[in-house]
């Protein structure tokens, strides 16, 4: 029985992950540790909160007491670190935050693993630490070229800025103190529990509301999207399988302009849901700042060494996704509603 401590479990691709793991293995067990931002949401767990192998904590992965208190009541085998400020437009406007949790926050998950799992001798047997980042820490591509493992960081907003530091203060426990280490970067994720704030499930759901939908610039932004299940699998196989202290990048061989990602969920509702619902709700509105062109995964080297691959074609994705938006409606309302926003605006007051 191997214990994962998930950090950030709550969120979109922390909670696919807890519960893909879950439905696949009986035999593993599942901290969830989660300080409940406005981007965490029990309700997406609800299938599993009795599940005998789940548990979970409220505990900001900044805090050193609560964390070594974690690991000293459990034998932890992997960490896996999901927790982060992830929206880049909320970085552009409140970058603090960002470092706090995403370098800090990182960096104390870090020395609380070091502090359980090392020994006289070296480090406890079996036991890694994965550090879940992003593409967007390479920087940005022109027309040709992807990114690979090798591609030196080059990030430009303050999101992919503190990617990219807590990157490297993973890639230092490793290098310095041989902890047992592995990084996945992955390009952009759609699928359910996505907060609307991201692109695909703002787009679904202003659709289903008949609200403008404010299109960046040109909208000819590119992104490599992937779907949050075959994420999920890829972090399983690099936890049992990765070389330790190597980088992972997870694609999905799946470029797209903004602009075509808009007009297919646009076409999907029209079709399907309410045929009212068309191009005039595009709305160009001013870019972001520092805006990255073009984002594109090379994952040849995961795909090799592990044997994965992005099992989930967009098309069948995209619906996949539309229509769970379509059947959780109520989910939508309660994570935009006051009591979410307020408790984050709370708890980040004058940050
Ligand atoms: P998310 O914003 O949906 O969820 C983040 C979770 O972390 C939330 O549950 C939140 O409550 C929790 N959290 C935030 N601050 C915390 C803190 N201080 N202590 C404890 N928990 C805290 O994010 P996501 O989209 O699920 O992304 C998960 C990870 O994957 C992040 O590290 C992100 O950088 C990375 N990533 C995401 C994408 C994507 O497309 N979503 C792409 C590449 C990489
Ligand atoms: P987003 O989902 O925020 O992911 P990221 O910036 O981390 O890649 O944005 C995806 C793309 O969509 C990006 O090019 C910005 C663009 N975008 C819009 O055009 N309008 C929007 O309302 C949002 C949220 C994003």
């Amino acid at each position: 029985m191997k214990t994962y401590l998930v950090t950030g479990g709550a969120g979109f691709i922390g909670s696919n992950f807890v519960l893909y793991m879950l439905k696949k293995y009986n035999d593993v067990k599942i901290i969830n540790v989660d300080v409940l931002t406005y981007a965490g949401n029990l309700e997406n767990l609800k299938s599993v909160e009795n599940n005998p192998n789940y548990k979970f904590v409220q505990a900001n992965i900044c805090d050193k007491d609560a964390i070594t208190k974690i690991f000293e009541e459990n034998e932890v085998d992997y960490v896996v670190n999901f927790a982060a400020e992830s929206h880049v437009d909320r970085s552009i406007k409140n970058p603090e935050i960002f470092a706090e949790t995403n370098v800090l926050g990182t960096v104390n998950m870090l020395n609380c693993a070091k502090n359980s799992w090392e020994t006289e001798t070296g480090w406890k047997e079996g036991v890694k630490f994965l550090h879940v980042s992003t593409d967007e820490v390479y920087g940005s591509l022109g027309e040709t070229g992807f990114f690979m493992e090798t591609t030196p960081l080059d990030p430009h907003s303050p999101y992919s800025s503190s990617k990219a530091g807590s990157d490297l203060m993973v890639k230092a426990y490793g290098d310095t103190y041989k902890m047992p280490i592995n990084i996945t970067r992955c390009s952009n994720n759609y699928g359910p529990y996505q907060f609307p704030e991201k692109l695909i499930p703002l787009v679904i759901n202003n659709c289903l509301n008949k609200k403008p939908i404010p299109v960046y610039g040109d909208g000819m932004n590119i992104r490599d999207w992937l779907y949050v299940e075959d994420h999920c699998k890829a972090i399983d196989m690099v936890i049992r399988d990765g070389r330790l202290g190597e980088v992972y990048n997870v694609g999905g061989h799946n470029e797209r302009n903004n602009m075509h990602i808009v007009k297919t969920i646009i076409e999907y509702v029209h079709d399907n849901v309410d045929s009212t619902v068309d191009e005039s709700l595009i709305t160009y509105v001013e870019d972001r700042k520092g805006h990255d062109r073009r984002y594109g995964i090379d994952p040849t080297k995961i795909k090799e060494e592990l044997g994965w691959y992005p099992e989930t074609p967009y098309e069948e994705g995209i619906k996949l996704t539309i229509k769970w938006f379509l059947d959780n409606k109520e989910w939508i309302e309660n994570v935009t509603s006051g009591a979410y926003q307020n408790y984050y605006e709370k708890m980040y007051e004058g940050k």
